[in-house]
């Protein structure tokens, strides 16, 4: 059924009456929203997909709290931890009866701040204490405990043909490894896994009167039981893992890592290690098992496995909703929200939010910002054991992508424990057929395996297999190649300014999308360059029709705005790829545009009969042997002051056109590089610098002979990159202090000029010190 559209601001019909905090009327669907049964249970993204597009931000009347739902908007809520403050995120969301008030009382229950609740400067100052043994070197040596764990499990099943994969393999193993890093000595299991679901439903969910009593004496128990391990490892100080550690630090530093914050601490963190990461790798392998394509992909390539696990987190992540509270009165998303107003930010949602994700609601294995997930939450309280999670649901699904390629979803009705944040299956039942199974005929199968680094996944794993379909002259030393997908998979759709990234060889070389509208597939242009590093000149000798090829992307860097009326575009050689599909965008919109080409001669001009067909009213040529220049200051006085440039060709090109528009409004330009001024940081060139994370509350010593992007990721912080030499943008971090040494060709001068952002991936600080908004 289509959904409605109607204005966020105006009154639907039959909420008259109603209002929210301010007086503002209320949509009929803001009122109904209930997180706790109907669409929301069955799927949280889609049943926000209206927020998403009408109204962002809104007040939920049945809950008290202010629903956000789009992408940015949670970003820029994560970023704010002061005036967002976390102090209500594992406040109940169900006030509590009094006499399961008493019920806890009678425990002794004192739940109080642990990290991901307290305010600042407390939180940092504790997270900074407390952050050595989630560091990526720290964790690497646990790889091969939870390897040998999931490998004992899946000895024990992989006879038997049928399995409740949560019940026999997802929860238990990540309570053991979370037990093994907390130091926390392994107990009954099964009682702790009970206790779990108690606090997830006394913390996230809508418990009955009667349920409320059952539910705090379990939560009781709970707390007595983290006091009483507590003692335990008091007695041995010098005890292994994390809570061993955060005991010392208690010892050292009271009033940062305090009693009351170990204690709480204790029981919270076993729920945070455990649950999260049982339920992620339930839906993990429900998606996947229903994406069969994905899971064949998987089997077949296990170097996917690390962006695949990051993929089932954006789409199904396990944490599909986190809270915060604001501090004074502040906007968001266009509304303004009172000081106290409370945020239940549904970052499911965000995950599958347009505006972010091309072709959002799609399951793609192969997409190159999954990263960009916010299933972790973001910022200084951006969740500590996300690299844990990783490695497990990395090893699960190795593992069985090995031993078990064969297996099947089975017919089932899944059942979820009702709650706004949590979500993973209670069962996932499985079957396979143990007569198939590949180390039956191939015994060496069951050990053999493959380790991945400990981190975001490496998007150099990030590719799609396409054929060639075609390989076409389309002018001296330019060819044009086509492509469609492999069997049973499909291409993602494309917007103009889009590039993909193909791999040839050993050679990976990024080309922008041309293909004519309606064509299927995906079609580059290829100019072989003498002067290159080897790259086109292999396309040029190696690729033909009926190869199949790895490709990366689609990305989007070079994006049209499709909201101006006038256009003017400028392409130097085959810088026209770009924008010939920006060409045939503006005419299937009836916008008013003007392309002009230069080359050096028509036969090295490629498309111009497509251009002619298509454009010929817009187009000027510009072949310099015809003495044909451009006159750039004509063209750019020529387009109305509202109008917009878009360029690809050669520096000198783009430089010039910065300089006259430099009095322009601000997004008049907008131009695409062809190369980068070159290679890694040269340390006997470079100075060592200190990048402060201001969101993260890090350090960063960024030495002579690395980049600040490798020297960020090395801290474990996630930042998005593509070309990593300087061409793209993606690695663009904001900057809040200090003076930049700008390398980069994608910021404008005027943008240079502000000095609030830059490339981590090649620009470095001018001076000692840089202060990011990371
Ligand atoms: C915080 C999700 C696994 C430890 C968080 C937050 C989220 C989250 C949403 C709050 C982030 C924010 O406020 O910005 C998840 C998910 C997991 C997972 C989806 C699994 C798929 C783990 C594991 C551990 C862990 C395995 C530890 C072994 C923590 C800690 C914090 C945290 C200590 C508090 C950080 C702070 O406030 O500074 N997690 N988590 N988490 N998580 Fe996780
Ligand atoms: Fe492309 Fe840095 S990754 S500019």
């Amino acid at each position: 059924m289509a959904e409605q559209r109607r204005c966020p601001v105006h009154a639907a019909p039959g909420s008259e009456g109603l209002s929210s905090e301010k007086g503002r009327p209320l949509s009929d669907r803001a009122v109904a929203f209930d997180p706790f049964e109907g669409p929301y249970q069955v799927d949280p993204a889609e049943a926000l997909r209206w927020a998403r597009d009408d109204a962002p931000v809104f007040y939920s009347p049945k809950l008290g709290y202010w629903v956000v739902s789009r992408h940015d908007d949670i970003k820029a809520v994560f970023r704010d931890n002061l005036t967002f403050s976390p102090r209500i995120a594992l406040e109940k969301m169900t006030p509590v009866s009094g006499e399961a008030q008493e019920a806890l009382a009678s425990y002794g229950y004192a739940m109080n701040r642990t990290l991901v609740n307290e305010d600042e400067p407390a939180h940092m100052e504790r997270r900074r204490a407390l952050l050595d043994h989630f560091l990526p070197e720290n964790l690497l040596p646990r790889r091969e405990r939870v390897r040998t764990l999931v490998r004992e499990r899946m000895d024990a099943l992989v006879d038997k043909g049928r399995a409740d994969l949560v019940q026999e393999m997802l929860w238990e193993v990540p309570l053991t490894v979370a037990l093994d890093f907390l130091g926390v000595p392994e107990d009954d299991m099964e009682t702790l896994r009970r206790f779990s679901v108690a606090h997830t439903v006394n913390t996230w969910g809508r418990p009955t009167p009667e349920q409320q009593l059952e539910v705090a004496h379990s939560v009781g128990r709970f707390w007595q039981y983290a006091g009483k391990v507590l003692e335990k490892m008091r007695a041995e100080p010098d005890g292994p893992g994390w809570m061993h550690q955060a005991i010392r630090r208690n010892a050292e530093m009271p009033e940062v890592v305090t009693d009351s914050y170990l204690h709480s601490m204790m029981m919270a963190i076993i729920v945070a290690a455990h649950e999260t990461t049982a339920h992620a790798s339930a839906n993990m392998f429900r998606t996947l098992l229903t994406h069969r394509d994905a899971w064949d992909d998987v089997c077949a390539d296990p170097s996917l496995i690390p962006n695949a696990v990051e993929e089932c987190l954006r789409y199904a992540g396990s944490v599909v909703a986190w809270r915060r509270e604001a501090t004074r009165p502040v906007e968001l998303g266009g509304v303004r929200l009172p000081q106290g107003a409370k945020l239940l930010m549904v970052t499911a949602s965000a995950n599958q939010d347009d505006r972010h994700f091309e072709e959002a609601a799609r399951f793609d294995i192969y997409r190159d910002n999954a990263v960009d997930h916010l299933t972790f939450g973001y910022g200084s309280h951006q969740c500590m054991g996300k690299n844990i999670a990783r490695m497990e649901m990395r090893v699960f699904l190795e593992e069985f992508t090995r031993r078990l390629p064969h297996l099947r979803l089975e017919e089932q009705e899944l059942t979820y424990l009702p709650n706004t944040s949590f979500r993973g299956p209670d069962q996932l039942w499985v079957k396979w057929d143990p007569a198939r199974n590949p180390e039956r005929t191939e015994p060496d199968l069951r050990a053999a395996h493959r380790e991945f680094a400990v981190g975001a996944p490496d998007r150099r794993d990030i590719a799609r297999r396409v054929r060639v379909t075609e390989v076409t002259r389309e002018a001296e030393e330019v060819l044009s190649l086509g492509f469609a997908p492999v069997e049973g998979q499909r291409l993602p759709g494309w917007s103009p300014g889009a590039h993909v990234e193909l791999c040839v060889g050993d050679y990976e070389r990024k080309y922008s999308l041309c293909g004519a509208p309606g064509e299927s597939g995906y079609r580059v242009a290829v100019l072989r360059e003498a002067e290159g590093r080897g790259g086109s000149a292999h396309i040029h000798g190696h690729v033909r029709p009926g190869m199949e090829l790895r490709l990366r992307g689609p990305h989007n860097l070079f994006r049209l705005d499709e909201a101006a009326e006038d256009y003017l575009l400028i392409a130097g050689g085959i810088g026209i790829t770009p924008i010939l599909a920006m060409a045939d965008r503006l005419k299937a919109l009836r916008r008013r545009y003007r392309l002009h080409y230069a080359g050096r001669s028509r036969r090295s001009m490629a498309f111009l009969d497509r251009l002619a067909r298509d454009h010929g009213a817009a187009l000027t040529l510009h072949p310099a042997d015809e003495g044909a220049r451009m006159r750039l200051p004509d063209f750019v006085t020529a387009l109305p002051r509202d109008g917009q440039i878009y360029a690809c060709g050669p520096a000198r090109l783009l430089s010039a056109l910065e300089e006259l528009t430099a009095e322009h409004p601000e997004g008049t330009l907008h131009v695409e590089h062809f190369a980068a001024a070159g290679g890694g940081p040269d340390p006997a060139i470079e100075r060592p610098f200190t990048a402060e994370l201001a969101d993260s509350g890090l350090e960063v010593e960024v030495g002579a002979g690395e980049t600040l992007l490798e020297a960020i990721r090395a801290k474990g912080v996630d930042v998005s990159s593509d070309c990593c030499e300087g061409l793209c943008g993606s690695c663009e971090v904001p900057v809040l202090e200090g003076e930049i040494d700008h390398r980069d060709m994608v910021l404008t001068r005027a943008e240079r000029a502000r000095n609030d952002r830059m490339m981590a991936c090649c620009s470095r600080a001018r001076g000692s010190r840089i202060r990011l908004a990371l």
